[in-house]
Formats: structure tokens, sequence, C-alpha cells
């Protein structure tokens, strides 16, 4: 299977920053045209004028915040409106929490589940069918190495993960064969603002981190080559998380909390 996305248009979510701008940036230096989705409006108007202007390409610029309800439906129903047929969907915008579960905001809480577990699923049953009907398409969702193992001091974040990874899995099994690829990117510490957001200690993250470039060429490279399920970015994380998975349990809980601490 080769990536076959002319003529469509790539929808980044959390475009604004970090992983979704590098993805938003690849999409359009391959010439495909971007929908670029996340709250600062400022940001992706001027990140969508620079990809205009380095890449030829349409780039439009949609604010929303994906964690309110009915915001996929919405989003769905604007780029319906513009005459957009969405080919690539990058279900990246999310955050997580750093802190043990009872002392964290629950509504906080509650919004992050919103958002990396709610926006992504509804916008993957908004945007599939096309795809599916289509032939060709690509749902890249973002999970994490948090995804294969609890994650005291990030618990909530650490769940909605492995919510991403088993849902993509399965559903990329379920569309298999049908010219679609659906794959689960599980990146380890990447320098974003993902840090700041969650309130992690940088030194934690500091070590071993990648660049959200990094993480975007993996991703394509594992396209291009039409891996669908998931995947891990990063040799040293993907040792790691083959380790975890021989591990019993228990250990890897406690590697990951004093990874986390
Ligand atoms: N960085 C890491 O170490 C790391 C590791 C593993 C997985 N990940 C995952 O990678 C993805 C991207 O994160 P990142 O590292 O690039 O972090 P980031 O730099 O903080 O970017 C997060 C993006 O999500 C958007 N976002 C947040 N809340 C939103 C909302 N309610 N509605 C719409 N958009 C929203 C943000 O834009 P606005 O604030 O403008 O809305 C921003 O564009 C996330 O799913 C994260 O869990 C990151």
């Amino acid at each position: 299977m080769t990536l076959r996305l002319t003529g469509t248009t790539a929808l980044v979510t959390g475009a604004s920053s970090g992983l979704g701008t590098a993805y938003a940036n690849e999409f359009a230096r391959r010439g495909i045209d971007v929908v670029l989705v996340a709250r600062r409006e400022d940001r992706l108007k001027a990140l969508a004028a620079q990809l205009s202007a380095d890449f030829g390409v349409t780039a439009t610029a949609i604010a929303a915040d994906l964690a309110a309800p009915g915001s996929a439906a919405a989003l769905r129903a604007e780029i319906d409106a513009r005459g957009i047929r969405v080919g690539a969907l990058v279900n990246n915008a999310g955050f997580g929490l750093h802190d043990d579960f009872l002392d964290a905001d629950p509504a906080r809480t509650a919004e992050m589940i919103d958002l990396n577990v709610a926006a992504l699923v509804a916008l993957t049953r908004e945007f599939l069918p096309g795809m599916v009907a289509a032939g060709h398409g690509v749902v890249v969702n973002l999970g994490s190495t948090g995804s294969f193992q609890p994650c005291p001091s990030m618990a909530v974040y650490g769940a909605t993960k492995a919510f991403v990874l088993s849902f993509t899995e399965a559903v990329a099994y379920e569309v298999r064969g049908q010219g679609v690829q659906v794959l689960a990117v599980c990146p380890g510490a990447t320098a974003t603002e993902f840090r700041a957001v969650s309130g992690l200690h940088a030194d934690r993250m500091e070590t071993g981190s990648q660049t959200p470039a990094q993480v975007v060429a993996e991703t394509f490279r594992a396209l291009d080559r039409g891996r669908t399920g998931s995947m891990v970015s990063g040799r040293r994380n993907k040792v790691l998380i083959a380790l975890g998975r021989i591990a019993p349990r228990r250990l890897a809980t406690a590697a990951s909390a004093r990874m986390l601490s």
C-alpha cells in the first residue's frame, strides 16, 4: 500500500504547537492541503500563511475547542461547508496532567478525557467512513509510551493513551484490506509545550527526548511503508517498551512511577 493523498486535505488537530505543527508542516511539504485546528487562532493563522507561502498549498485555520461537547460534528459541518475532502486525519490535540489522581482538579481531568479520548473517537467516526468509501486515507492517532503501562502521577493521562492505542489497533484491524491506514503513533518525551502544560518537571522529560520533526519523520516512514496498527517512536523508547512488555506488570508500573515522579 502506498500513501495516496493527492487531491485530498489533511486535517491536523492541535496544530498550534509541537507535534501538530510538525505534522502540518510535513503534509504541506508533500504538497497536500491542510486544515489546522486548535484553540489559539492567531498561531493557526500564522502557520497557515507560512505553509501557503512556503509550499503553495491551501492551508485553512479553524479555531475550535475540541473538548467541548459536539465539537467534532461542528468541525465536520464546517469542513463540509467549505467543500473540503479530508483524506488524512491526525488526532494529535491532547494534554496531560502531572499530579496524583486525588490532587488533580476534577474538571481538568474530565476535560482531558473529553479531548484525548472523546474528541479523538468522534473525529475518527466523522472522517473514517469517507476514507473507506474512497478506498484510501490515513488516520494517525497520538498515543504515547504511556499507552503501554500504568502511569502513576499521570494516571488518567496514561489511561487515555492506553485507550487510544487499544481503540486504534482495533479499528485498524476492522478496516484492514480497504486501503485505509489507521495508525497509533506512540512517542516518548518530545520537546514541545507538553511538559509545561502538564506540569511535568523538565528534567524528567529531558532524557532521550526527541524533536517533533523526528517523530513526524518516523511516522511518515511507517506510513510510506504501509504500516497500520501502532508504532513506537524512537529507538530508546522501542527498547523500553519491549522490556516493559515482558516485565511483570507491577514492576513496569513501579518503573513508570520512578520515571514520572
Ligand atoms: N510531548 C511529549 O512528550 C508527548 C509524548 C507522547 C505523546 N504526546 C502526545 O502528542 C500530542 C501532541 O502534544 P505535543 O507534545 O505537541 O504538546 P503541545 O505542544 O502542548 O500541543 C498540544 C496541542 O493540542 C492543542 N489543544 C489543547 N487543548 C485543546 C482543545 N481543548 N481543543 C483543541 N486543541 C487543543 C493545543 O493547542 P491550543 O492550546 O491552541 O488549543 C496544541 O496545539 C498529544 O496528544 C500528546 O499527548 C506528547
